[in-house]
């Protein structure tokens, strides 16, 4: 039945729906709880609702008004209706977690071994397949275990101040002579002294020297030394473990060869020499021109080490070997500063998982 209500009246009746939309609003804000949802649903949606309640009065206007204020009926209806998804949403999130999904996470920050450990961890297995083991070792040793039980004489020149890092004993209940070891080979007496041959081990770790530093030259970097006693320890052993471990390490074969080299504590003394990796021994800027690589120092044990080492230097026969770790890892990485690996730059550290 139209009633024929006059325009004031549909005026009257826009401003209540704004109104209702406001309460709406402010009633949402105050919202705790699904329960509290549902009587706020009831309350403006439901079937006796106050929006039920507005259309009851809009179906009386006359066709023009009614369809104006049905449209806008309609926008306050959707309105209330997306307040009530929106807190749907929000009360369920809630009842399932105790986290907020929208907000964005922390990323870990994920640590990862030096490529000094991981490159150590593969030598020390290739080692190990050849019948060694690995003895532990300080940095810090006395002036006997890294020059004179080495046979190596006061007045050599690896004993010079300018090479050495010795540590202050001038206040001391420290014991006199103690430096930071200039290399591995400070291990091998000590070694012989607490174990009978026959054995084979490597020592791996730091050494240090007083020097200046430039793309390959650092005051600290990695040895790794190789020390075999027995009754029949010979070079053609030696040269055999070279070439294994090697081509193990670089994955793929390559030359060893032995040139004569001095050392005081091993006799005959040898410098060991790779075919160049670059070039395939054909000559190139990196092994200048000669297709080889110089990698490591080695030789049979001097007789005197060994008699300091307690071994009869006439039933055993022992030979030993020590390389820059670094340097190997630098020609398989192709890396050109021997530097970065104690810069603590983690894009350096980072590129080798
Ligand atoms: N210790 C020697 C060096 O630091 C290397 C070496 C070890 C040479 C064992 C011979 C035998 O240069």
């Amino acid at each position: 039945m139209k009633t024929g209500i006059f325009l004031p009246y549909n005026n009257f009746m826009k401003e209540q729906l704004e109104r209702i939309l406001i309460e709406a609003n402010q009633i949402r804000d105050r919202i705790k709880n699904s329960h509290e949802l549902e009587d706020f649903r009831v309350k403006f949606l439901g079937r006796k609702g106050i929006l039920k309640d507005c259309l009851d009065k809009i179906v009386e206007f006359e066709e023009e008004e009614r369809k104006n204020l049905g449209k806008y009926l309609n926008f306050i209806k959707n309105e209330v209706e997306k307040i009530v998804e929106d807190l749907e949403i929000k009360f369920k999130e809630i009842k399932t977690t105790k986290f907020d999904f929208r907000h964005p996470g922390k990323k870990p920050l994920i640590g990862n071994l030096h490529l000094i450990s991981i490159s150590f961890e593969k030598i020390k297995k290739i080692f190990m397949g050849l019948g060694f083991s690995v003895a532990d070792s300080s940095e810090i040793v006395n002036e006997y275990e890294c020059f004179d039980s080495l046979n190596i004489p006061s007045s050599h020149p690896a004993r010079d101040l300018q090479d050495t890092l010795w540590v202050d004993s001038s206040n001391s209940r420290l014991k006199n002579n103690l430096l930071f070891r200039t290399q591995t080979s400070a291990h091998q007496v000590k070694f012989m002294k607490e174990n009978k041959p026959p054995f084979r081990i490597i020592i791996p770790g730091k050494v240090f020297r007083q020097e200046a530093t430039d793309r390959s030259h650092d005051f600290e970097f990695h040895q790794l030394e190789g020390l075999a006693v027995a009754e029949n320890a010979n070079l053609t052993e030696l040269k055999g473990i070279f070439e294994k471990f090697f081509s193990e390490f670089f994955e793929e074969k390559l030359k060893v060869r032995f040139r004569p080299g001095y050392f005081p504590f091993v006799e005959p003394g040898l410098e060991v020499d790779l075919g160049c990796l670059f070039c395939a021994g054909k000559g190139c800027l990196t092994c200048k021109n000669s297709g080889f690589i110089e990698v490591a120092g080695a030789g049979m044990v001097h007789p005197v080490v060994l008699e300091n080492g307690g071994i009869n230097s006439k039933e055993n026969y022992g030979y030993a070997f020590g390389f820059g770790l670094n340097r190997i890892i630098m020609l398989k990485y192709k890396i050109d500063d021997i530097r970065l690996f104690h810069s603590s730059d983690l894009r350096f550290i980072k590129q080798f998982n």
